[in-house]
C-alpha cells in the first residue's frame, strides 16, 4: 500500500494524465486535488485519445474509485459532459465521488474571468477563461457555492440566485458588460445539481478509509509547480495549489501518510499563457519541439511556448515538493536534435544564479547557462528498458539525475499507455 502524490514539475502539460493512467493499474483510489477544467489531461488507450478536464485520469479502469477533492473547482456542465461522453462509449463511471467541499464554477465566474483578462490589456495572464480565478476568489471571500449545497435544491436555487445577482453588479458596473440572465442560470444549474447530487460525498473519509485498509491512493495534480499560487511565477500562475502540499489540503489527509512524491517533467520545457520562461526558443529547435511534440493546448488549442529542459526549475520543483522521483516524459521528441542542451543555471545582470528567483521580473531578465550533451538519431518509441535506449539518451537521463539529485524512475517514449520504461516499482 502507498500514498502517492503525482504532480507537474514545470508549467503544466507534462504528461500527468498518461502517467496517472499507467499507475492506476495498481491503485484503489485516484484523486484530483486542485484546479478545475483549466486542466487537460490526455490518455491514449487502445489507439483512442481521451482528454479529461475534471475526471481523474484513472477513470478508464473499472477497479479504481475516482475522487474530485475539496480543493478542486467544478464546472458542473463540463463534468456532466465528460461523464455522458464516457457513458456513451460504454465505459464505467459509477465510481465517482465529488467532495462536498468542492466549489462550483458558475457562469458569472467565467464571465468575470473574461472581463478581467480583457481589462488587463497587455498585462493579461493568458488564462484559460474557465472562471478559475474568480471561483477561487469567491471561495476565499466566503461567497462560493459548494458541492454539498446541491443536496438541498431549494437552498441551492436561492444561493445561485443571490450570487448571480451580486456578480451581475460587478459585470455591469465595473466591467460595463451585459447582465447575465439570472432565472435561466438558476433553472439550468438546478438541473445540473439534481444530476450531480447522488455523487456528492465525503472524499476525505473515503481516502482515509482506503489508506487505513492498506490500499494504494494515487493523487493526481493538475497544472504544475510553476503555476502554483504561492510558489509559482506570480502573477502568471493559476489560483490553486498544484504542489505536493496542496494534495493534503485539497483532499483532507495528513502529510505523514505520504510515501512517494512523483514529479512529472517533460524532457524539455513548455509553457502556455503569459509570463517569463528563460529557455524559450524562437528558432527551428523550438518549432521541432512544438511540431514533433504536438505542443498545442489540450483545453484551449493554443500553441505552447517551447524550449530546452530547465534544470534550475526541476531543482526548484524537487525542493518545493520534496520529490522522491521524476517521471520524464516525451524523451522521444528530442530524437534527431544534436546537441541536446540542458539549462544548469541562470545569468542575471552578470551574476550566476543557481536558485530559481522569487520575483518574476528577475526571471524575465535571466539568461540560461547551458550544458551541451550529445544527441541521438535512433527511434526510441518502441524501447521498454533503459538498456535499449541509445547511450546518448541514457546519458541525458543520467545527467538530469546528477544535476537534480532525484532519480528518474519512469521514462515515457510515446503517448500510449505501454510506451513507458519503468526502472523500478513506484513504491
Ligand atoms: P497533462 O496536462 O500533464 O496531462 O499533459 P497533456 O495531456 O496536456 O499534454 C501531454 C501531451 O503529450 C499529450 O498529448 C500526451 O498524449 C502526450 N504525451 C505524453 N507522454 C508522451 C511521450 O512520452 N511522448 C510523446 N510523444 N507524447 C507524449
Ligand atoms: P494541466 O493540468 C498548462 C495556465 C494558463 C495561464 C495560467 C492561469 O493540463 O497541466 P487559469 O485559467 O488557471 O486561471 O490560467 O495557468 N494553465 C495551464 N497551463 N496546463 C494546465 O493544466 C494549465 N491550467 C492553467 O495557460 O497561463
Ligand atoms: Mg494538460
Amino acid at each position: 500500500m502507498a500514498v502517492i502524490i503525482l504532480l507537474g514539475a514545470q508549467w503544466g502539460d507534462e504528461g500527468k494524465g498518461k502517467i496517472t493512467d499507467h499507475l492506476t493499474r495498481d491503485a484503489a483510489v485516484v484523486a484530483r486535488w486542485n484546479g478545475g477544467d483549466n486542466a487537460g489531461h490526455t490518455v491514449v488507450w487502445r489507439g483512442q485519445t481521451f482528454k479529461f478536464h475534471l475526471l481523474p485520469s484513472g477513470i478508464l479502469y473499472e477497479h479504481a474509485t475516482c475522487i474530485i477533492g475539496s480543493g478542486v473547482v467544478v464546472n458542473p456542465k463540463t463534468l456532466l459532459g465528460e461523464l455522458d461522453n464516457l457513458k456513451a462509449q460504454g465505459l464505467p463511471t459509477a465510481r465517482l465521488v465529488i467532495s462536498g467541499g468542492a466549489h462550483l464554477i458558475m457562469p458569472y465566474h467565467i464571465a468575470l474571468d473574461g472581463a478581467s483578462e480583457s481589462s488587463r490589456g497587455e498585462k493579461k495572464i493568458g488564462t484559460t477563461k474557465r472562471g478559475i480565478g474568480p471561483t477561487y476568489a469567491d471561495k476565499a471571500w466566503r461567497a462560493g457555492i459548494r458541492a454539498v449545497e446541491m443536496l438541498d435544491l431549494d437552498h441551492f436555487a436561492q444561493r445561485v440566485r443571490e450570487q448571480a445577482e451580486a456578480r451581475n453588479i460587478w459585470l455591469t458596473q465595473v466591467y460595463g458588460q451585459e447582465p447575465l440572465d439570472v432565472p435561466a442560470i438558476v433553472e439550468e444549474y438546478t438541473e445540473y445539481a439534481r444530476r450531480l447530487a447522488p455523487m456528492v460525498g465525503d472524499a476525505s473519509l473515503v481516502i482515509n478509509e482506503a489508506i487505513a485498509a492498506g490500499k494504494t491512493v494515487l493523487c493526481e495534480g493538475a497544472q504544475g509547480t510553476l503555476l502554483d499560487l504561492d510558489h509559482g511565477t506570480y502573477p502568471f500562475v493559476t489560483s490553486s495549489s498544484p504542489i505536493a502540499g496542496g494534495a493534503c489540503v485539497g483532499l483532507g489527509f495528513g502529510p505523514k501518510l505520504v510515501d512517494e512524491v512523483i514529479g512529472v517533467a517533460k524532457a524539455y520545457t513548455t509553457r502556455v499563457g503569459a509570463g517569463p520562461m528563460p529557455t524559450e526558443l524562437h528558432d527551428a529547435v523550438g518549432d521541432h519541439l512544438v511540431e514533433i511534440g504536438h505542443e498545442y493546448g489540450t483545453t484551449t488549442g493554443r500553441r505552447r511556448r517551447a524550449g530546452w529542459l530547465d534544470l534550475v526549475i526541476l531543482r526548484y520543483a524537487a525542493r518545493i515538493n520534496g520529490l522522491t522521483q521524476f517521471a520524464m516524459t516525451k524523451l522521444d521528441v528530442l530524437t534527431g536534435l544534436d546537441p541536446v542542451r540542458v539549462c544548469v543555471a541562470y545569468e542575471y545582470r552578470g551574476q550566476r544564479l543557481e536558485h530559481f528567483p522569487m520575483d518574476s521580473r528577475v526571471l524575465e531578465e535571466c539568461r540560461p547557462i547551458y550544458e551541451d550533451l550529445p544527441g541521438w538519431d535512433a527511434d526510441i518509441s518502441t524501447t521498454r528498458s533503459l538498456e535499449e535506449l541509445p547511450a546518448a539518451a541514457r546519458r541525458y537521463v543520467q545527467r538530469v539525475e546528477e544535476l537534480t539529485g532525484v532519480p528518474v524512475t519512469m521514462i515515457s517514449v510515446g503517448p500510449a499507455r505501454e510506451q513507458l520504461i519503468r526502472r523500478r516499482p513506484a513504491h
